[in-house]
C-alpha cells in the first residue's frame, strides 16, 4: 500500500510562504500542490519555487474556493497578511459549508488575527468547519531551544524545582511591508508582530513537558511600549520614502518597543513570571531570537545570532546589501554571523513535520486556533497596561471589544 500523501495549499505568496516552502524539504508525507494569492503572478512564483525544490507539484490558484474544491488539496496554510485572516477564513468556511470541497486540517501563521475580537470569530468559524486546526507558532519548534527545554526540565527541574522565571525577546530592525507598519491593518505594531511571539515562547518554557497548556495561568500583566526610533523625524521620512504615505509615523506611528512582565501561577500556586521583550529598533547583525529559562538551580539561554559560523569581509568588499547571512540582514561587511539553516534554526521544519503528522493522523493538534486566542487575550491586556500605566490583574473585562489606542490612531508615543 502506497503512504498516504497530503496536498498542502498556501494563502499568501510572501516572505513567510517562502520560507515554509524550503522548509517542506525536510516534511514527509506532504507535497506543496498550491498557492492562492490575489496577486496571480506572485502566486504563480511561489508554487514556481516549489516544483523547483521538488518539494510538490504546486500549482497557482485562482480563488480560495477553487483551492479548497481541488481534490489534490487536503490542508490549507493561512499566511496572507493580518488584515485578510477573518476575510480568507470566512471563504473556506464558506466553501466547505456548501459542499464544494473537503479539507483535513487548516493551519495560521500568527497572530492568528488582529484583535481578540477577530481571534473569537477565527476560532468560532474554524469550530463550524469541523476541520483539525493548528496556529503556526515557528519559535516553539527551534530545535535549540526544544532540545535544552526538555534537559532542563529532565535535569534540572527533576532535582531541584520547576522552572519560575523565561524571559523571550525578539528583535530586528523593523519589517519588510507597508501593512505591517500600519497598525490598522497589522494589528498593532512591535507588540503585535512580534510579541506573540516572545509570549508563547515563554510560556511553553514555564510550562512542564506535557503538561497541558492550562496548566499555568495568568495572574497579572505589566507593560510598556513606546517609539525609540522610526517617529524620529528622520526616521519617519526613510519610512515614507520607502513605503510611501501610507506610513506616516510623524503623525500616525506605532510602538517599536514594547515590553511586558506577565505572572502566572502553576497547579500548586507557586508564582511564575515571564518577562518579554520585543523591537523594531534593534541594529545588530540581523534577526535575534532570545531565550532564557531560569530554575532554582539551573538556567537555559538560547541566542539565534550565537550561531557559531562566522564570515569577516574586510573594507575592501563593498558588495550588495542582501539577506543571505540572516534574516533582517544589516550589513555586509565586518564579522558576521551566518545562520547554516535558518528554516530549521527558527522552527520551521519542525513545525511543519508537526502539523502534517497531526493531520495525517486525525489528531487535533495542542497548538491550536486556542493558543493563538490566549495569546492575543494576553497582547491586548499588554497594550490595556500600557495604555493605563499601571498592572492590569488577570483577566479583564471586555477584553473581546478592546482595540488598543494605537490602531485607533489616537496613541501619542
Ligand atoms: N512565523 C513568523 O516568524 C512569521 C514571519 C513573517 C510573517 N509571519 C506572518 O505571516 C503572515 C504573512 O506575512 P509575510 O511576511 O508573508 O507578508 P508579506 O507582506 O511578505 O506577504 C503577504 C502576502 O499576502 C498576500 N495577500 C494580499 N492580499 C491577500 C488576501 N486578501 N488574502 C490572502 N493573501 C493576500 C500578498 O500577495 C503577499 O503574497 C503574517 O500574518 C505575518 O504575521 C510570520
Amino acid at each position: 500500500m502506497p503512504h498516504r500523501r497530503l496536498g498542502i495549499g498556501f494563502i499568501g505568496s510572501g516572505f513567510i510562504t517562502r520560507f515554509h516552502i524550503q522548509s517542506w524539504l525536510a516534511v514527509r508525507d506532504a507535497d506543496v500542490r498550491g498557492v492562492w494569492s490575489p496577486n496571480r503572478d506572485h502566486a504563480e512564483e511561489a508554487a514556481a519555487l516549489a516544483r523547483t525544490l521538488h518539494v510538490g507539484e504546486a500549482q497557482a490558484f485562482d480563488s480560495i474556493e477553487a483551492m479548497v474544491a481541488s481534490p489534490d488539496i487536503d490542508c490549507l496554510w493561512i499566511c496572507g497578511p493580518n488584515h485578510r485572516r477573518v476575510e480568507n477564513m470566512e471563504a473556506i468556511a464558506h466553501t466547505l459549508e456548501t459542499s464544494k470541497g473537503e479539507l483535513i486540517g487548516i493551519a495560521c501563521e500568527k497572530p492568528l488575527a488582529r484583535n481578540v475580537g477577530e481571534a473569537l470569530r477565527m476560532v468560532e468559524l474554524v469550530k463550524q468547519t469541523g476541520v483539525l486546526h493548528g496556529y503556526l507558532e515557528d519559535q516553539l519548534f527551534s530545535p535549540g531551544l526544544q532540545r535544552a527545554r526538555e534537559i532542563a526540565w529532565a535535569r534540572g527541574a527533576a532535582l531541584a524545582g520547576r522552572p519560575y522565571l523565561a524571559r523571550a525577546a525578539e528583535e530586528h530592525s523593523g519589517p519588510h511591508t507597508a501593512w505591517f507598519w500600519q497598525a490598522a491593518l497589522q494589528g498593532g505594531g512591535v507588540l503585535t508582530d512580534m510579541m506573540c511571539h516572545s509570549v508563547e515562547v515563554a510560556r511553553f518554557l514555564l510550562t512542564k513537558p506535557g503538561a497541558p497548556r492550562h496548566s499555568i495561568r495568568p495572574t497579572s500583566v505589566s507593560a510598556q511600549i513606546a517609539s525609540l526610533k522610526w517617529s524620529r523625524p528622520e526616521y519617519a521620512e526613510q519610512l515614507r520614502a520607502r513605503f510611501g504615505a501610507s506610513v506616516d509615523y510623524s503623525t500616525r506611528p506605532a510602538e517599536d518597543f514594547a515590553r511586558a512582565t506577565i505572572a502566572f501561577e502553576d497547579d500548586a500556586g507557586h508564582p511564575l513570571i515571564a518577562e518579554t521583550t520585543t523591537s523594531w529598533s534593534y541594529v545588530g547583525a540581523g534577526l535575534r531570537l532570545s531565550s532564557e529559562l531560569l530554575g532554582p538551580e539551573y538556567s537555559l539561554s538560547v541566542n539565534s545570532l550565537d550561531s557559531g559560523a562566522r564570515v569577516f569581509f574586510s573594507r575592501a568588499i563593498e558588495g550588495e546589501a542582501g539577506e543571505d547571512l540572516v534574516e533582517k540582514q544589516n550589513a555586509e561587511q565586518g564579522l558576521m554571523p551566518v545562520v547554516g539553516n535558518e528554516v530549521a534554526e527558527y522552527g520551521y521544519e519542525a513545525e511543519n513535520r508537526h502539523f502534517v503528522r497531526c493531520f495525517l493522523e486525525g489528531r487535533q493538534p495542542e497548538l491550536d486556533f486556542h493558543a493563538g486566542l490566549d495569546v492575543m487575550e494576553l497582547l491586548m491586556t499588554a497594550y490595556m497596561s500600557a495604555e493605563q500605566g499601571r498592572t492590569i490583574p488577570w483577566k479583564p473585562d471586555n477584553l473581546a471589544n478592546f482595540m488598543p489606542a494605537v490602531v485607533r490612531g489616537t496613541w501619542q508615543p
